[in-house]
């Protein structure tokens, strides 16, 4: 497992470049499986996730070429096999993305139920149940999900509420309903700019998807989809952990490539916080930190609000604030696991439940530290670069599933982190530890 070796106190300064959305980029690939055409996909981001998700669609059945580097083309005339083994699920949730399509073009899915994982019990009946009122018959059996559409062989459109905001719940049911017979309306639905994107990509392949991005989306069921060409959005998260960065430094950094109008409720926090943040164009931002942060509380929810995905990083952020900041986690149950990494650094943070204090500001120090999920690593190289003297994050992996060459990005704005490999001898990391997902 590679570790990264960070030597903190360096003011980052400079130009960095975003890659796209992950948590676009998955569910746009599964909807790849909805077509015998082919799809092509630019502005794929090169990390982890995306080569799991690969493996997933080539395991069906279906050819993924990449004719460079960030674009994918995804052929699926016709699939062999109808399962995501829990091999797969197990390292990453997004897995049970194949199901909505499977479904719907083929009447029959099968995918290992993903389990726990560090950030929460994230369950996954809201999928299940709102497959069953498309029409299918959805059994467990040795630990899989095992789904049948009705005996015409197709789903049925129909009127589904979600209890609570699923993001890759809508996407799967939003892609199940595309090849229904009839409409369907799906009420409460996540509005996050990913939805969006994947709505564009499925219009654009000959579905009939209005209103994503609002919280009722209507979906008129077509026959059979076709080819279509996309480019994913900017990875809004991947913008903002750079606007930290250059905050947390007192640094300035003109992040390109990226999609401002999807950080709203981010650029509003930072700014209140007393971080600068400008808008040179459409899509480049100048953040620039300020020797006089100033705590700010936060509560995460569901987009437009301030997202889950940064809520370590803005904690992060607040241990070098003036004040006490309250910051409230209400999507995942158990998404605190970088505090106790943060406190060893000298963090004074206090975790009740879904509730965490910081008061700050306190001047980190170095530490060896553990990274449990994706954007708790990127907290810890936030604190690390801030940090007096040199912290070893350790189960860098994490990191590598979501943020593209994360490392290579903040070096070239002038901060000291060097990826350290582990030697080809040690022994594999036991598969409990990769298990991990999220
Ligand atoms: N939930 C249920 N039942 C369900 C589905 C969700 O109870 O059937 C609960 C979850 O347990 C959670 C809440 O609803 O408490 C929201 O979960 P959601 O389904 O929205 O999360 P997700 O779709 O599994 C996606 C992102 C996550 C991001 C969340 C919230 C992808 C591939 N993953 O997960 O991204 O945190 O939405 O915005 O899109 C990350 O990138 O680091 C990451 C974890």
């Amino acid at each position: 497992m590679d570790k990264f070796h960070i030597i903190g106190g360096q003011r980052l300064e400079g130009c960095v470049s975003i890659s796209g959305a992950k948590n676009s980029a998955l569910p746009c690939m599964a909807a790849g499986l909805l077509t015998p055409g082919t799809i092509t996909l630019h502005n794929i981001p090169y990390v982890r996730d995306i080569i799991t998700q690969r493996r997933l669609l080539e395991d069906l059945g279906a050819t993924v070429l990449t004719p460079e580097l960030r674009t994918h083309k995804i052929s699926a005339p016709q699939i062999e096999v109808f399962e995501a083994p829990y091999e797969l699920v197990k390292t990453m949730r997004a897995s049970v993305l194949a199901l909505g399509p499977l479904l719907a073009r083929f009447g029959k899915a099968k995918v290992s139920l993903p389990g726990g994982c560090a950030i929460g019990t994230r369950p996954i009946d809201l999928h299940l149940a709102g497959f069953e009122q498309l029409g299918a018959e959805v059994k467990l059996e040795s630990g899989n999900v095992v789904a049948r559409a009705p005996e015409t062989g197709r789903l049925r459109g129909a009127s589904i509420e979600f209890e609570k905001v699923t993001v890759t719940g809508t996407e799967n049911l939003m892609m199940a309903a595309t090849l229904a017979s009839g409409t369907t309306v799906l009420k409460n639905a996540a509005c996050e700019p990913e939805i969006d994107d994947l709505a564009s990509l499925l219009n654009k392949m000959g579905a009939r998807v209005r209103g994503a991005g609002t919280p009722i989306i209507e979906i008129e069921g077509v026959k059979e989809l076709g080819s279509a060409e996309h480019t994913i959005i900017p990875d809004r998260i991947e913008t903002s952990t750079f606007i930290v960065a250059a905050a947390i430094t007192n640094g300035e950094l003109e992040i390109r490539d990226c999609q401002p109008a999807h950080l709203t409720s981010v650029v509003e926090k930072l700014r209140e916080a007393g971080v600068e943040i400008f808008e040179l164009n459409q899509s480049t931002l100048l953040a620039r930190g300020s020797a006089k942060l100033r705590a700010r509380d936060v509560t995460t929810e569901p987009y437009p609000r301030f997202p889950t995905d940064m809520q370590a990083q803005y904690m992060a952020l607040m241990t070098q604030a003036e004040g006490r900041s309250a910051i409230a986690e209400t999507v995942f149950e158990n998404r605190f696991m970088h505090a106790s990494e943060m406190q060893r650094m000298g963090g004074r943070i206090h975790i009740d439940g879904r509730n965490a204090v910081v008061e700050g500001p306190t001047r980190l120090t170095g530490a060896p530290v553990q990274a449990s999920d994706l954007r708790a690593s990127a907290s810890l190289v936030l604190a690390g670069l801030v940090a007096e003297g040199e912290t070893v994050i350790d189960r860098v992996y994490h990191i590598d599933r979501g943020y593209e060459k994360i490392e290579t990005k903040l070096r070239s704005v002038g901060a000291q982190i060097e990826r350290v490999r582990q030697s080809v001898t040690a022994p594999l990391p036991s598969p409990q530890i990769l298990a991990n997902a999220d």
